[in-house]
């Protein structure tokens, strides 16, 4: 039985889903090759991503090629119920996933979808395939390979695989230039600032906003915030993407220096406590705080409940926080990502790259069952390439090709001045 808030939602989330789909013609394309060719046929895929309209319409495609879906949330507060309600009412594909649930709840839905002893899994973070490997390892015998979305869950993966524990193979869809160039940059870059604008209604023109994190999320979030006539300061702890964000044109400087200017702190760094306990002292009242990264533990928020004197909620997805010294700051989204938390995620259009990713990394995963190793690999590149030539094609956008003489030129190393 699926778990979700409230099956009258499903009206509603269906139009949604629908208006989404709209904005994604190259997975469109692919399930409508699926609907024909069945690549999926039987299969059981269980999934856990976020639960959104853009989610649905990955999960709509799967179930098109042939196979029989089911999907969790991968994170407690990015849940749309009415999508979750949609897709059970509407499409016949069960959903275990509430808005708001606890980790108890988080955990008992990662379990009803292992209990279906799913073939493939589709990971957004890595807590699914985590959990196959710790707790739930009996569902090793059934599963062929699996995918993984995001950053944050490809390290995990490739930490398992160094440490020689990772029992099957994983596609990192994150890695495919298809997916990190356009979702991790220009989704994470205008759904993060989405988030902060829909929580706080803050004007970004003039406000000194620091962004921990030069990763692509976080070079993503500093071009929309400038362009939005932010002052954007950048912290980094690897020198060359230091060196890149100052010629970009942004200052960069120590987190010790920044937060003692910034009237917005965002997270974008895939680490822990990058806000820490001494940040919180030295930072500016008022300061605004939020994180972008995948899990919650970018802002030392336990840190921030032993100093604070006081908290009180004052607008959804605002927690304001009163130190000892009466100094009042604020955490916006419990500190989970906001792009998802206050927002909708990444729209549709970018969207529509990174799950054709993962609809062909489905498909991949059975033309190549039994051939995989336990390890981490990469979207392979023709698809990545398709997928580039469908999206540009969708966009009514032309290129050039090569002329034979060109191509000849780039092939040879005789020729010179
Ligand atoms: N990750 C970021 N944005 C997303 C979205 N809109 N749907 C699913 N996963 C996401």
């Amino acid at each position: 039985m699926p778990d979700i808030k409230d099956e009258n939602l499903a009206v509603k989330g269906k139009q949604r889903i629908e208006w989404a789909e709209k904005h994604m013609p190259v997975l469109r394309l692919i399930k409508e090759r699926f609907e024909k060719e069945k690549p999926l046929n039987g299969i059981r895929i269980g999934a856990c991503l976020h639960v959104t309209t853009e989610t649905a319409n990955l999960m709509i495609t799967l179930k098109a090629g042939g196979a029989e879906v089911k999907l969790c949330a991968s994170n407690p507060l990015s849940t749309q119920d009415d999508v979750a309600a949609a897709l059970v009412k509407e499409y016949g594909i069960d959903v275990y996933a509430v808005t708001g649930e606890d980790n108890e709840a988080y955990y008992k839905h990662i379990n009803s979808i292992l209990d279906f002893k799913p073939q493939v899994t589709m990971d957004d973070g890595a807590d699914l395939v985590s959990t196959i490997h710790s707790k739930r390892t009996e569902c090793l015998e059934e599963i062929i390979a699996g995918t993984e979305e995001t950053t944050t869950g490809v390290i995990r993966f490739k930490a398992m695989e160094r440490d020689k524990v990772l029992k099957y193979p994983i596609i990192a869809v994150n890695d495919a230039t298809t997916k990190f160039m356009f979702d991790n940059r220009y989704g994470t870059g205008q759904s993060t600032l989405d988030g902060i604008i829909r929580a706080t209604n803050i004007l970004i023109a003039g406000k000194n906003v620091v962004v921990a994190g030069y990763g692509w999320c976080g070079r993503g979030f500093a071009l929309k915030a400038k362009g939005m006539g932010a002052n954007v300061i950048v912290t980094e702890v690897d020198h060359l993407k230091a060196l890149e964000a100052r010629m970009d044109g942004f200052r960069v400087k120590p987190m010790n220096d920044a937060c003692k200017k910034a009237d917005i702190i965002v997270t974008l760094t895939g680490d822990i406590n990058v806000i820490d306990k001494h940040h919180f002292e030295l930072m500016k009242p008022e300061c605004l705080i939020a994180n972008s990264g995948h899990f919650n533990v970018e802002i030392n928020i336990d840190a921030l409940e032993e100093i604070k004197k006081s908290k009180r909620t004052v607008r959804d997805f605002v927690e304001e926080y009163t130190l000892k010294d009466g100094k009042r700051i604020y955490i916006l989204g419990e500190g989970r990502l906001i792009n998802l938390a206050a927002a909708e995620g990444h729209p549709a259009d970018v969207m529509d790259m990174s799950f054709a990713n993962q609809a062909l990394s489905a498909e991949y995963i059975m033309q190549t069952k039994g051939k995989l190793e336990p390890k981490v690999y990469v979207v392979p590149e023709n698809l990545d390439k398709t997928i580039a030539k469908l999206k540009l094609e969708a966009m009514g956008i032309k290129i050039d090709t090569l002329t034979e003489e060109q191509k000849k030129y780039l092939a040879s190393w005789e020729t010179g001045t």
